[in-house]
């Protein structure tokens, strides 16, 4: 691990973890100086394909929205997602992390699930593949409505159990989504790798959102998002001011044209 999972793991009951998705160059430009790590997440299927379920999103989008993520990212740390169905097996995960890895130079990949999925951990990080997990909702199994994750006994333990066990294996992280409160905070504190939250609370020792939520790009109505920009108004303004100047042929003047 080098001095970039180092800064990470040493922020734990320190200093909290700032993540944010991007899957563009100039997104993680604007960002980079701010976050710790910037994940190009398959929520992209949603967030820019309108598509249903991040089920969709192929090994090729992915690749395609981390190159261009890539050059806009200097400081933080670099993930991205592997898609549904690019680590059925060992071998197929792999073979598509190496794949990952090599186009898009990102530090590690993230892979949702737990026990279901630890041999398939085990060997990328066998392997020098860095991995972030991914526990609580699992979009990529989903059907249907998101549910809060850790309400029953028996859901509270698997997730702490799984927790400890990707732990055991070598993941530098876990991603927390939508964990009840107090399940977050335990989980917390028992791993000596840091948690980041998404509607998980305070507990956790770090917060990941998507940019696009989070600077108002995108219409969510989902409780844990606050939005804390209104980028589609501005947007819009600077459009409409265009317009007007368009159309009354205040531009461009000749100070925006070769003479
Ligand atoms: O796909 C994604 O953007 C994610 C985050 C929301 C954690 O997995």
């Amino acid at each position: 691990m080098n001095f970039k999972f180092n800064k990470i793991l040493n922020k734990k009951n320190k200093s909290k973890i700032i993540c944010l998705t991007a899957y563009s160059k100039n997104i993680a430009e604007a960002i980079d100086l701010y976050t710790d790590i910037i994940l190009v997440g398959d929520s992209l299927g949603s967030v820019l394909y309108n598509y249903s379920t991040t089920r969709k999103v192929t090994l090729d989008q992915m690749i395609e929205h981390s190159k261009s993520a890539r050059l806009g990212i200097k400081n933080s740390l670099m993930v991205v997602d592997m898609p549904y169905r690019t680590y059925t097996n060992k071998k197929r995960a792999l073979k598509n992390a190496k794949k990952i890895i090599k186009e898009t130079k990102c530090d590690a990949v993230k892979l949702e699930g737990g026990s279901s999925i630890i041999k398939i951990v085990e060997h990328l990080i066998i392997n020098k593949i860095p991995v972030m997990g991914h526990l609580g909702i699992l979009p990529q199994s989903v059907k249907g409505k998101f549910k809060i994750k850790g309400k029953k006994n028996n859901e509270r333990n698997k997730i702490l159990n799984d927790a400890k066990l990707l732990q055991k294996k070598g993941v530098f992280s876990i991603v927390l989504e939508c964990v009840e409160t107090s399940l977050a905070k335990k989980i917390t504190k028992s791993l000596k790798i840091p948690t980041i939250g998404i509607g998980s609370s305070q507990n956790c020792d770090g917060q990941v959102l998507v940019i696009d939520d989070l600077i108002g790009l995108n219409e969510s109505k989902i409780k844990f998002v606050k939005k804390f920009g209104k980028i589609k108004n501005n947007i819009s303004q600077a459009v409409k001011i265009f317009k007007k100047e368009v159309l009354s042929k205040k531009y461009p003047t000749r100070k925006y044209s070769y003479n």
